[in-house]
């Protein structure tokens, strides 16, 4: 069967912006938040932004490595932006940057970029063809290049 190749959508259909407050129920003994809350709300967002190019349902595939590089203290607020970075058949690779503001001062701190990989899912459970991805500016041809080396990594393990 020739199947019909979808219409693209643009990397701006996927975009997600997630803002939380940081609260005490969710930090450790030094007032940082847990990595592991830090790690639910990035495959939340990354994982609506992938719904949102794809417009089906989606599981996650792959997480790549983390560096906490500063940490989010109780009382900041966490931002999150993910989109859609690299689409493959039904693959997509999803780029998610977290930075903590100060509410007192608005001062942003980039916290860490996170790469997570979703496949699409149609209502069988099978994979399902995703659009294709179009890339309108130099910035996101460059991270959907870096995107397709990190694809090609993975997939060798
Ligand atoms: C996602 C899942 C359906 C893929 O099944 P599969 O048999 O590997 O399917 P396929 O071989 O057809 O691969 C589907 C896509 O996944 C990609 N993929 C598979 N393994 C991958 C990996 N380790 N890293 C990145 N992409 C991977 C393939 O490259 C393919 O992408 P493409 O169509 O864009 O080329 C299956 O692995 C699964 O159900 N995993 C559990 C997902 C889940 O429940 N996540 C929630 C947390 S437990």
């Amino acid at each position: 069967m020739v199947q019909k190749q979808l219409q693209g959508k643009p990397v701006s259909a996927s975009k997600v912006e997630m803002t939380e407050l940081v609260l005490p129920g969710q930090t450790n003994t030094l007032g940082n938040i847990f990595g592991g809350r830090v790690m639910q709300l990035i495959d939340i967002a990354a994982g609506v932004a992938a719904m949102r190019h794809a417009r089906k349902t989606v599981v996650t595939v792959f997480i790549d490595q983390l560096h906490f590089k500063n940490p989010i203290k109780m009382g900041q607020i966490m931002i999150l932006h993910a989109r859609v970075e690299f689409t493959g058949n039904t693959s997509m690779e999803v780029g998610v940057d977290v930075f903590s503001e100060d509410p007192l001062t608005g001062e942003q701190t980039h916290a860490t970029t996170a790469h997570l990989t979703f496949v699409a899912l149609d209502q069988s459970g099978k994979p399902a063809p995703v659009p294709p991805l179009i890339l309108e500016t130099a910035a996101e041809k460059r991270l959907f290049e870096e995107a397709g080396k990190r694809r090609e990594r993975r997939l060798k393990y």
